[in-house]
Formats: structure tokens, sequence, C-alpha cells
């Protein structure tokens, strides 16, 4: 029941009606019996900096950011924290008195699933894509001490670009290789962050096909939709280790729910949560 005392978080995006995150959210705070609850707020560019002063004014807790807003709401905040800095992106904001300080949970999350598959350090990594998310997965897994990482993109330039960010910020080079060009015969990790094989398109090739992969190799789809890309179906055919982008999502969100209440709540219910609507789509 929201009542007087009922504390508020919530999510902005453009568009934001299909995010997975409210529910996932409302299903943890009514398990642990916590007084809050977690709003989608349809936030156009042009309403972005009034979206986070009214956030302000109406004593929010927190915000989940999604895209388009992520590098743009930056400015807007008092204080952003070193990994989300690096990344140039924010996906948590926490509220506190006069204050709001900017986190990135995406790469915290997607690199605690991996790594309960394999450790990650010292590992050779190829990343495929140069997104918003190959760039907040390639600083996490940097921070962890990976060994070596490769980014692999359709165009060339924005691997390029992203390598010569990370150059410019840490103590690490990146290769850039082209798509049919991925060498992994000395890889352990490889990580699909395009959207090839992603629902409506599931029946799309995979960029990778069995042959050129091995046993020993862990491979991760950021898709969730459908839970078993084309890419991983060809990872299981030659024996490899696969991991889907369930659980980047769960800890994401895990994670931010601890920044916002100080609480780390039960990853089965954002599991079920998510499945179940998951199964709905
Ligand atoms: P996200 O924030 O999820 O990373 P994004 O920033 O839009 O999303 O990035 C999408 C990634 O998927 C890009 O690396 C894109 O490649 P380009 O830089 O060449 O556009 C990649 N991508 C999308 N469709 C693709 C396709 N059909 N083949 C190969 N790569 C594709």
């Amino acid at each position: 029941m929201i009542t007087g005392k009922t504390l508020l978080v919530g999510i902005i995006g453009d568009p934001v009606e299909h995010s997975l995150s409210p529910p996932m959210h409302n299903a943890a705070f009514t398990h642990l019996m916590m007084d809050y609850v977690y709003v989608p707020f349809h936030v156009r560019d042009e309403n972005l900096e009034s979206a986070i002063e009214g956030a302000r004014s109406l004593e929010l807790k927190g915000l989940n950011v999604t895209i388009p807003h992520k590098t743009a709401v930056m400015p807007y905040l008092d204080e952003v924290d070193q990994a989300a800095q690096l990344i140039g992106a924010v996906n948590t904001i926490k509220f506190s008195k006069n204050k709001a300080k900017g986190y990135n949970t995406d790469g915290v999350g997607a690199v605690r699933a991996l790594e309960e598959i394999i450790p990650v350090k010292d590992k050779r990594v190829v990343i495929m894509g140069a997104g918003g998310a190959a760039r907040a997965l390639a600083f996490q897994l940097i921070l962890n001490g990976i060994g070596e990482l490769a980014i692999a993109n359709r165009t060339r330039e924005k691997a390029v670009q992203l390598a010569h960010d990370i150059q410019g910020k840490m103590e690490f080079s990146p290769e850039v290789t082209g798509l049919g060009e991925v060498e992994l015969s000395t890889t352990d990790i490889l990580i699909n962050t395009t959207s090839v094989g992603m629902h409506p398109h599931q029946d799309q090739p995979p960029l990778l096909r069995a042959e050129k992969m091995h046993p020993g190799l862990v491979v991760n789809d950021l898709i969730y939709n459908p839970l078993k890309t084309n890419l991983l179906k060809e990872a299981e055919k030659i024996g490899a280790r696969t991991l889907n982008g369930t659980k980047m999502l769960i800890y994401q969100g895990m994670e931010s729910f601890r920044i916002w209440t100080g609480v780390t709540p039960p990853v089965e219910v954002f599991e079920t949560s998510l499945i179940r609507i998951l199964g709905k789509i």
C-alpha cells in the first residue's frame, strides 16, 4: 500500500515503457516489505535537466537512467563515481541531502555475471560491438584486471575510438579487429554486445560459428530475448560454456537497489520476476 511514508525510486528514459526494471525492483520491495515504489518516467531530451531538478525537489531516493540520457545526465549531477566517469555514462543516481551522485552498474553487473563462470583476471577477452554496452564492459573488465582485450566492430572507426578512449584513461591498449577476423584460439571469453540475433531478428546468422570457437571458451551474449541466441547455440555445439544477458540485467538492477537502499535484494526475487516478464513478451 502506498502511504504518506512511501519512498520513491524510478527510471527515466525515452522510450521507457518496455523497461524490465520496474517489475524486478517492485517485486523485491514487496518481498522485503520495504516501503518503496519504483515508477517509470518518460523524459524527453529537452526535459532532462528539469526532470533531475524535479526529482531533487520531490525528494526521490534514486533513479535509473536509460537510453538516451546516460551520458547527457552527467552535467546535472553533483558527483559521479570513478567507474561511471571512466565509462562516461551513468545508469544509476542516488539522491541524498542536497546531493545527486551518479554510478554505472551495467559493467559491474555484467562482470559479476561472468565471474560466476570464470574469473576474468589475466584473461584474454574479445568484445563484439563498440556501443554503450561494450564501453561499460570494457572499462569494468579492465578495472577487474583482464590481461588482453580485442574489440571487434562492424564500423571499425567506432572500435578504434573506443580503444583510443581506453588508452587515454587507463594503462591498457586494446586491439581492434574486424568482425570477420576475430581470432579465438587464444581467447578465454567472447562477449557479444551487438544486437545481432535479438528479437525480432532471432533468425539472423550469428557473427561467429562453432568452427571458430573452442571448448575452453566462455561465450557471453548480452541479449536476453531470446534466452538462447544463435551465437549461444553455436557455442553449445562445440561444448563451450555459455551465458545469456539475464544475469547481467539482474545484477545491474540489484546493484542499483543496493546503492539506493543499502540492502542487497535476494537474486531469486529479481530472477523470478524477470523470467515471468520475459515469458510474457
Ligand atoms: P548498446 O548501447 O546496446 O551497446 P549501440 O550503442 O546502439 O547499443 O551499439 C550497437 C552495436 O551493435 C554497435 O557496435 C553496432 O555496430 P556499428 O557500430 O557498426 O553500428 C552493432 N550492430 C548492430 N547491428 C549490427 C549488425 N547487423 N551487424 C554487426 N554489428 C551490428
